[in-house]
């Protein structure tokens, strides 16, 4: 059969194949490495999965290439982030070197409501020009798949902006992304005394306005979802609003995320489950007990150690608590300018390797098969499996485990989109 491209002869060919669902517990450990690999490619799909040998014998194609000495594994996909922002939190860095903590800086005015400000006076056109260079970053260091928050407009017609320049970029580079609305991200200046209200005002204007958005954006069209996400903690959304938002969400055909168990644990993961999240994301102080309830629901549970090891904290979510438990875990760098400035997925596999003592091979599945299935695409991204979107890295090591091991360089040579190579 003639195909449009092969890549043959991998040091090692990680598939990360995990058919129908997301790696879960001792499952994570063991990882599809086939030596000598070779991948087959015809409009854009994987067509076939093996050994040189055996693809190498049963497929021609116009392009043949030699990834000789290096391993090919998927795209990364990073399930979490608030990529679209305007300005930087230089001070607050400063601030924080200086003793004072995330939540301090909150409380005294700091943090997402201080990007809320630069959000709302930037145009479109200048979220989209600050963004985009950390995207183009992001796709570098090895990410295919991106979701983007918004949450830092915290007015209908901010969001709305926020959204319009995730579909712009969406439009301006190949990194495929997926749209989250975050309206119930902070209790902006204004309602600081009222925030019950500003939680009506998410619900009655802002959710009605971004699922309209959504319809007329190109993400239904590419088989993209819509997500809803909030922020459940002190000084944010208690339980009760994060559940009437999420409720709304549901209603408006709206997939579910939370940003839970942060730095106080409000029952957010018990919610999740519940509602049927498809991931629920920080878990630093979740309790055993939710750990054995999350490991028992189809929720992904998303750790984000780019954060605690930003807020020099030497404290880091039980990622081993969880995967003892049966648990499906993701990890993902939270990119923001106040808790993770950070694009990088292989150095967050390297944070977790040190600090949540996953292996190599968990922390791999963490950022490619179970972070897409984190976004709802576990059927099309995040693994080298026949019919699936050819999305794969080509890294310039023999060894997979380097990917893990060395850090603060990029080990990432070639990226391929969708049978097209991007970068390298
Ligand atoms: O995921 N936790 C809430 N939101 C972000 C922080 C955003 C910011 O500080 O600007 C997070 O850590
Ligand atoms: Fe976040």
């Amino acid at each position: 059969m003639h195909v449009d491209t092969l890549i043959l002869h991998a040091a090692q060919l990680i598939t990360c194949a995990s058919p129908n669902s997301p790696k879960r517990g001792k499952a994570m450990q063991t990882l599809d490495n086939i030596p000598d690999g070779a991948l087959a490619i015809a409009a854009g799909k994987i067509v076939a999965v093996g050994t040189t040998a055996q693809v190498g014998s049963e497929f021609t194609a116009d392009q043949v290439l030699s990834a000789q000495g290096k391993v090919v594994c998927p795209g990364f996909v990073d399930c979490h982030t608030h990529l679209v922002y305007a300005g930087d939190r230089l001070m607050e860095f400063e601030m924080r070197i200086g003793g004072a903590s995330y939540l301090e800086i909150m409380a005294a005015g700091g943090g997402i409501v201080r990007t809320a400000q630069a959000v709302r006076n930037a145009s479109v056109a200048q979220l989209v020009a600050e963004s985009l260079p950390r995207l183009q970053a992001m796709l570098a260091l090895g990410t295919t798949t991106a979701e983007i928050k918004t949450g830092y407009g915290l007015t209908t017609q901010s969001e709305l902006h926020m959204l319009e320049a995730i579909g712009a970029l969406a439009q301006q580079q190949p990194v495929t992304l997926v749209p989250t609305f975050l309206g119930a991200h902070a209790i902006p200046a204004e309602y600081q005394a009222d925030p019950q209200a500003y939680t009506e005002q998410v619900i009655q204007e802002m959710l009605p306005a971004a699922a309209e958005w959504y319809r007329q954006s190109l993400f239904p069209q590419r088989g993209l979802p819509f997500f809803c996400d909030v922020f459940c903690e002190q000084n944010a959304f208690s339980l009760a609003q994060s559940q009437q938002v999420l409720s709304a969400g549901k209603a408006h055909g709206m997939a579910i995320k939370i940003h839970a168990d942060e730095f106080t644990s409000l029952g957010g993961v018990g919610l999740a489950v519940e509602m049927g999240a498809v991931s629920v994301d920080h878990l630093d102080v979740t309790t055993v007990q939710d750990f054995a309830r999350l490991a028992g629901s189809s929720t992904v549970g998303v750790m984000l150690p780019a954060v605690n090891f930003n807020l020099g904290s030497t404290h880091f979510a039980s990622a081993r608590a969880f995967l003892a438990a049966g648990g499906a875990l993701a990890l993902s760098t939270d990119i923001n300018p106040g808790s993770a400035p950070c694009p990088s997925l292989p150095f967050v596999m390297a944070l977790a390797c040190r600090y949540q003592k996953l292996s190599p091979a968990e922390a791999l599945h963490a950022v490619t098969i179970n972070a897409a299935h984190a976004l709802g695409l576990g059927h099309w991204v995040g693994s080298l499996e026949v019919g699936k979107q050819a999305d794969f890295l080509l890294l310039q090591t023999n060894d997979y485990r380097a990917l893990a091991y060395e850090f603060g360089g990029n080990l990432v040579a070639q990226v391929w989109k969708a049978g097209k190579q991007m970068m390298g």
